[in-house]
């Protein structure tokens, strides 16, 4: 599948913010990727965006939950002498309960795909988009990037969902540091927030300020092609953001908890 088209690597491109993500890089120009585990709905999505804009996708139907995932996908696309010049950390969920109660098995697997995979991605394509920047051998974009869905969740702790929202706040840390650590390298590092029950799967509309998936997936990707580190999409999802900033810790996760009994 080479060319000199630019490829976006998106995981979760099968449903929700994902699917959204991988419409607006298809009507950008840019190949896909297409990564998660139901093959019949990523094929017909790479059906869709062949028709809508001449895209060209590589699907992978894969776990990323196995912790072989990685090195899979990255084979994949070697085989494939496929570039990826953006890589879309999208694929993520939620397990709500109180912790202690919750199933353990998948407790560990929502810290893999939110937390290891998104990490381990990050290092197996970043190197090597460096490299490319230094000698500028990516087209119309000067150089790649990579767009972390993170959530509004990061920024307090999370009562019934203690460890997704844990989770999220690594994604928005772990984001914040690398575009420091990569700044001025030509490669961007995008987090995206925004808030709604992680999981509330699989529906289009999101209910908190009555935003869809696919105005959230239009902030993600303006602010990644201005290289923002942080992008919070929603005013009012910025509202909520900055008012935990100034109030106290405890009162903060009380209110987090009042939300998620709700
Ligand atoms: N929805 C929200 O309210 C909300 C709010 C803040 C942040 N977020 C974050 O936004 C991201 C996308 O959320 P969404 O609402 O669009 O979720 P969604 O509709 O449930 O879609 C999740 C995507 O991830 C894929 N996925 C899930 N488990 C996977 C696995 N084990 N291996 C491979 N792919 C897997 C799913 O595909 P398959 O099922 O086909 O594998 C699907 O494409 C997540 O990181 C989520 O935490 C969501």
């Amino acid at each position: 599948m080479s060319s000199s088209t630019n490829t976006a690597l998106i995981t979760g491109a099968s449903f929700g913010i994902g699917l959204e993500l991988a419409r607006i890089f298809a009507r950008e120009g840019y190949n896909l990727v297409l990564v998660a585990r139901s093959a019949d709905k990523l094929r017909q999505l790479a059906s869709e965006l062949e028709k809508a804009h001449g895209t060209r996708s590589l699907i992978l139907a894969v776990d990323l939950t196995e912790p072989g995932a990685p090195a899979y996908v990255l084979d994949q696309t070697t085989r494939a002498d496929i570039q990826v010049d953006v890589l879309v950390n999208n694929a993520g969920f939620g397990q709500y309960g109180l912790f202690a109660e919750n199933d353990l098995e998948e407790c560990l697997r929502q810290i893999q795909l939110n937390v290891t995979t998104l990490t381990h991605l990050t290092r197996l394509y970043l190197p090597a988009m460096i490299e490319r920047a230094k000698v500028g051998t990516t087209t119309e974009r000067k150089s790649g990037g990579i767009l972390n869905v993170a959530s509004t969740a990061a920024f307090q702790p999370g009562p019934l969902m203690a460890v997704y929202f844990a989770t999220k706040a690594y994604v928005l840390h772990f984001s914040e540091a690398l575009a420091n650590e990569l700044n001025g390298s030509g490669v961007t590092v995008t987090a995206l927030e925004f808030h709604k029950r992680a999981n509330a799967t699989r529906v289009n509309l999101l209910k908190f300020g009555a935003m869809d998936a696919r105005t959230v997936a239009e902030d993600g990707y303006r602010a990644f092609v201005a290289g923002k580190p942080v992008v919070i999409s929603g005013v009012k999802n910025w509202l909520l953001a900055q008012s935990v900033r100034f109030s106290p810790r405890r009162l903060v996760t009380a209110i987090a908890r009042k939300t998620q009994e709700q």
